[in-house]
C-alpha cells in the first residue's frame, strides 16, 4: 500500500493536552489487590505498594489515573477506606459480585499516585449516594483543616490536603447495569447540584459529567444533550467510554479508530449545540475516561457478573492478554484521541493493571508489560507541543461495517521549543508493507531522530503477545530506512505495524 501525507508547522490543531495519556485503576478483580497493592510481595514497600508494578507504571507514565471506579464506584462508601485498616468494614461489591476488604482506600491511593508520579482523578458515587457524601469527600480531601472532616484526614496521617482537582460525577449512569442507574434528567439534575455544591467547598476543582457508556447506547446523543442542558454551567467535561474487540475479522477491528473519531465528533457537536442553544460562552471538553481493547465476548457467558465465583476477594476478572494486533488498534485509538486533542482534554486507558491492563502481575510473582503499553508509552513520551493536522491521501480498504478505511493511519505533533517533529504511523495491512511519504512544510532543517516499530518479529504472528515466560516478546524495535530528503520523509512500514 501507499500513503502520501502532508504536515506543516503552521497547520496545527491545538496543543497536546498532558492529561490525554491517563489510565484507570478500579476496585475490580486484581486491579488493586495483587495488582498495585500486595503487602508481603517481595517488591512491596512499607505501604504494600508493589515496587515491580510501580516501576512499570512509571516507565509507561500515565499522567493521570482515575479511581476507584468504574461500576464499582456506584455502590462505594469512601469512608470505608479511611482510618485504621483493622477497623475497615468488608462490604459486598454489587458491581462485580466480590467482597471489598477496604484495605486500600483514599489515603493509599493518593500516596500510590504520588509514588507513581501521576495525578489522581476521583470519581464520586452518584448511584447509591448523593450531594452530602460528595461534599464530605471533597472537604476531607481538599480542605486544609479546622473542620470535622479535614481534621479527621489529619488524624488519619495526612496533615496537608490532597488537592485533588479532577472529579467524575458518577460513572456510566446511563447504563441499566449501573447500581442506582438514572434517566438523563434525573442524573443531569443530580450532577448539577452535586457539582455546584462541591465547588462551594473547593472552587478550584474540575468536574466531569457522565456521557454515554458507549456510542451504541440507545440513549446516545439524547443523553448528552439532556445532561448538558441541565448541568452546563456546573461541569467542565462530558465523558465518553469505548471498548473494541475483534468480532468481524481483523480488517474491521483494525479500523475501529474510524468509529472512535466519529464518536468524539458526535459528542463535541452535541455539546456545542447545547452551547449555542443556551448562549453559553465556555466550551465543554471531552473526558474519554475509559477506552481500550476488551474481549468482552470471551468473558461473557450470561452477563459480565457471571464471570467470577460469587463474593470472592480479588478474583481474576477480564485479564485479557494482548497481541500485536491489539497493540496496533490501541495505537490508532491514541491517534484518534490525539487528532481531537483540542476538545478531548482528558483520556484514560482502561485499565492500568491486570483488569484489561497495560501491566500484568502475578500474586507473589512477576510483573510484565503488555503489548498495548508500548504505543501508549512512546506517544506519551513523544507527543509534545502542537497537534499536527495531518493531511493524507492513499490506499483504502473495505473495513466492513466501518466502510472504507485508510490503510495507513497517522497522527503527529510538532514541538517548536524542542524543534522536534513526532510522527505516529500504523499500517493496517496484514500482509503487505506500506510505502509512506510525508511532505514537510515550514519545519526548517530536520534530521532523522529515533525511529521505532512494533510488529510481529521472526517466528511470531499477529496473535503473539507478552506473558510471564516471554515478557518482552513484543515491543518497540529500531526501524531502519527512514530518510529525509528534499523536504520529504520516506519510510516503509512492515505489514501490521505501528511506528513512531
Ligand atoms: O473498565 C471496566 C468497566 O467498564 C468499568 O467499571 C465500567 O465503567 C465500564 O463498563
Amino acid at each position: 500500500a501507499r500513503a502520501h501525507l502532508s504536515v506543516g508547522a503552521d497547520f496545527t490543531a491545538g496543543t497536546v493536552p498532558p492529561r490525554l495519556f491517563g489510565s484507570f485503576v478500579e476496585h475490580m478483580g486484581r486491579g488493586v489487590y495483587t495488582g498495585i497493592f500486595e503487602p508481603g510481595h517481595p517488591s512491596a514497600d512499607e505501604r504494600g505498594f508493589r515496587g515491580d508494578v510501580l516501576d512499570r507504571v512509571r516507565e509507561i507514565g500515565p499522567t493521570v489515573v482515575r479511581y476507584p471506579g468504574g461500576n464499582y464506584v456506584s455502590g462505594h462508601n469512601w469512608e470505608d477506606g479511611i482510618g485504621p485498616v483493622a477497623d475497615r468494614p468488608r462490604r459486598l461489591d454489587l458491581a462485580w459480585r466480590t467482597i471489598e476488604t477496604n484495605e486500600f482506600g483514599l489515603h493509599e491511593f493518593v500516596h500510590w499516585a504520588r509514588a507513581a508520579g501521576t495525578e489522581p482523578m476521583m470519581a464520586i458515587n452518584l448511584g447509591t449516594r448523593g450531594v452530602q457524601e460528595a461534599l464530605d469527600l471533597v472537604e476531607y480531601a481538599n480542605h486544609p483543616g479546622g473542620t470535622a472532616w479535614s481534621d479527621l484526614r489529619r488524624r488519619n496521617g495526612d496533615e496537608d490536603p490532597f488537592g485533588i482537582r479532577l472529579w467524575c460525577l458518577g460513572n456510566e449512569m446511563d447504563g441499566p447495569w449501573q447500581v442506582g442507574h438514572k434517566t438523563a434528567a434525573e442524573y443531569g439534575r443530580l450532577a448539577a447540584e452535586a457539582g455546584r455544591a462541591m465547588r462551594l467547598v473547593d472552587p478550584s476543582i474540575e468536574l466531569v459529567a457522565c456521557g454515554s457508556s458507549h456510542s451504541a447506547m440507545p440513549t446516545f446523543g439524547e443523553w448528552e444533550r439532556t445532561v448538558l442542558e441541565l448541568a452546563y454551567d456546573q461541569v467542565d467535561y462530558i465523558s465518553a467510554h469505548t471498548y473494541y474487540e475483534e468480532t468481524d475479522g481483523p480488517g474491521e477491528f483494525l479500523a475501529k479508530a474510524v468509529d472512535m473519531d466519529s464518536y468524539i465528533e458526535s459528542v463535541v457537536a452535541t455539546a456545542d449545540a447545547v452551547r449555542a442553544r443556551g448562549r453559553h460562552r465556555k466550551r465543554i471538553h471531552v473526558s474519554f475516561d475509559e477506552w481500550n481493547v476488551w474481549y468482552q465476548s470471551r468473558h461473557r457467558s450470561g452477563g459480565i457478573h457471571q464471570q467470577t465465583d460469587d463474593w470472592a476477594v480479588a478474583p481474576r476478572v477480564i485479564e485479557d492478554e494482548y497481541s500485536v494486533t491489539d497493540a496496533v488498534v490501541v495505537a490508532t485509538m491514541l491517534h484518534a484521541l490525539l487528532r481531537h486533542g483540542e476538545r478531548v482534554r482528558i483520556a484514560c486507558q482502561a485499565q492500568l493493571v491486570n483488569v484489561i491492563g497495560m501491566v500484568r502481575s502475578e500474586p507473589g510473582g512477576a510483573a510484565w508489560t503488555q503489548t498495548v503499553a508500548h504505543p501508549f508509552r512512546v506517544m506519551r513520551e513523544h507527543a509534545r507541543g502542537q497537534i499536527l493536522d495531518v493531511r493524507a491521501r492513499g490506499d483504502h480498504y473495505d473495513a466492513g461495517r466501518l466502510g472504507d478505511a485508510p490503510v495507513v493511519d497517522a497522527a503527529g505533533t510538532w514541538d517548536p521549543d524542542g524543534g522536534t517533529l513526532a510522527l505516529f504511523l500504523a499500517n493496517r495491512d496484514l500482509t503487505e508493507p506500506a510505502e509512506v511519504r510525508i511532505a514537510l512544510h515550514g519545519f526548517g532543517e530536520l534530521r532523522p531522530g529515533r525511529a521505532e516499530v512494533l510488529t510481529a518479529g521472526p517466528g511470531q504472528d499477529r496473535h503473539t503477545g507478552n506473558n510471564e515466560t516471554a515478557p518482552e516478546a513484543v515491543g518497540m524495535r529500531p526501524l531502519d530506512g527512514v530518510r529525509i530528503e528534499g523536504g520529504e520523509v520516506s519510510v516503509t512500514l512492515p505489514p501490521l505495524s505501528w511506528a513512531a
